[in-house]
């Protein structure tokens, strides 16, 4: 499909044909971009960064880069290309072409459904907003921006199916994304991880890695609905969304490798010689991933749901790669629900019907997800001659959410008493000591090439340029 560049919001929705629309996008647009001065990164605004833009759908090549204001980045609209003929997928609407339009007795739930994904892409960025001040590196500067316009461009992509499908309260919803503010006492974020500053670097690693790739798999149950336009939409989205899921990976890749570089050097396996030398040390990094693991996998609500029920009844949200599964209906299956017994101390396993198991389908799909980097990263340590492993905690270990919360497992789903658990828990978190100990590492390098002494450089720089290219001209 031919994009429209000559237009104020590059789109490939023909957004030209529908005057209506696109002045309600016009009016939206500078709001926006108020929003993103005001509460998007901090500092370098006025700087040129390599940033990649998307121009089109088309897989060979879907984006340029290049240098660019960051104000001037151009946000755009665009949906993967319409599958023809496209049928619901699954649910009691199975085999029926998908919805063009929004059916009526759907639409307060799929609005609530895109405006808690909107939500969640500015919260984002409200939160990293200060990060540059500390940034390790020009490289990883400039992937914290890239991921920061992306979330941009993820919330243009929900606040054009508000206008385009959801009329006066979809409008109203665009401005609300706007209004609400991450940490805002007053107005915060819908979710409630998403109004906790991200000040430290390793959480905006762990951030990408372990809440990036949550955002990953609730756009694979929305690429399913059978919304079309919500479908394509989120099809689009999870193209950009892997390089965030990329920071986060080779982010805490490098971390490890500085951290097993340090022990060689020193000779030592003693963290807190590491942290002399000014690496972090593995015990800290495996905190983070307990701390970050168990936040994100909040995200997917309760193990039980039937809010889940509904929405895979009613055709609104699937199963990540709902093709995979052979029984799209769901009508009859059960799943094997572990959960906690009534006194903590144990666990027992209850068959649910599988439609209110949504939730607990999905997470257990990201969870394996999430195994696939913390076994590149034992590899690297393994090859340093290292005798540590880096662990996904257990899905018992500090829930809030779900048939877990209230109960007290730890890392290894073993339960615990409420004094023991008050003993250990800083064992198996960062405590305010680790806190501030990596964030008394968060300096700011600039110089192109250079990294802090945290971090190991990565093996190639972005898009084919050197590890000292000048990713952000300062
Ligand atoms: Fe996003
Ligand atoms: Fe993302």
């Amino acid at each position: 499909m031919a994009i429209d560049y000559a237009e104020k919001i590059p789109n490939n929705v023909h957004l030209a044909d529908d005057r209506k629309l696109q002045r309600a996008l016009e009016h939206w647009q500078p709001h926006f971009l108020d929003w993103w001065k005001d509460l998007g990164p901090e500092g370098f605004q006025e700087r040129d960064v390599y940033l990649r833009t998307a121009t089109s759908v088309d897989a060979k090549g879907w984006a340029t880069y290049g240098h660019v204001k960051m104000p001037d980045y151009r946000w755009g609209i665009f949906l993967a290309d319409p599958t023809p003929d496209r049928r619901i997928g699954f649910g009691d609407h199975m085999g029926e072409p998908a919805w063009q339009e929004v059916p009526g007795e759907h639409r307060a739930t799929l609005r609530r459904l895109i405006v808690t994904q909107g939500d969640t892409e500015p919260a984002s960025v409200e939160q990293q907003r200060r990060l540059g001040q500390s940034c390790p590196s020009l490289y990883d500067l400039r992937n914290l921006f890239q991921v920061n316009v992306e979330e941009g461009r993820h919330l243009w992509a929900m606040v054009y199916l508000l206008h385009a499908h959801f009329g006066r309260d979809g409008r109203e919803e665009a401005e609300e994304l706007l209004a609400r503010h991450s940490g805002d006492v007053n107005n915060p974020r819908i979710l409630g991880t998403f109004n906790e500053p991200i000040d430290d670097w390793l959480s905006f690693f762990c951030f990408t890695y372990f809440t990036d790739r949550d955002g990953k798999y609730q756009l694979l149950s929305l690429a399913e609905s059978g919304f079309d336009p919500l479908s394509r939409t989120c099809r689009f989205m999870l193209t950009e969304e892997a390089h965030h899921m990329f920071v986060g990976e080779t982010g805490l890749g490098r971390v490890v490798q500085r951290a097993c570089e340090v022990m060689n050097e020193l000779g030592t396996d003693d963290p807190l010689k590491v942290r002399a030398a000014g690496a972090i040390d593995l015990p800290t990094i495996q905190k983070y991933v307990n701390f970050w693991f168990s936040s994100a996998i909040d995200l997917f609500g309760a193990e039980s749901s039937s809010n889940a029920a509904n929405y895979f009844a009613a055709g609104l949200k699937g199963r990540p790669d709902e093709e995979s599964f052979e029984d799209h209906l769901c009508t009859d299956a059960t799943f094997a629900l572990e959960q906690p017994r009534e006194d903590g101390l144990g666990v027992l396993t209850e068959e649910i019907p599988m439609r209110n198991a949504m939730n607990a389908v999905t997470r257990n799909a990201y969870i394996k997800d999430c195994g696939i980097g913390v076994v590149r990263w034992n590899r690297a340590i393994r090859k340093a001659g290292i005798d540590f492993e880096i662990k996904l905690p257990s899905e018992r270990f500090r829930r809030n959410i779900g048939v877990w919360a209230g109960f007290h497992f730890d890392p290894d789903g073993k339960p615990h008493s409420q004094t023991e658990w008050d003993e250990k828990l800083y064992d198996w978190v960062p405590s305010h000591e680790d806190r501030e100990f990596v964030k008394s590492l968060m300096v700011q390098v600039v110089e192109p090439g250079k990294m802090a002494g945290w971090i190991a450089p990565p093996p190639r720089g972005i898009n084919n340029q050197p590890v000292d290219y000048d990713y952000v001209r300062l």
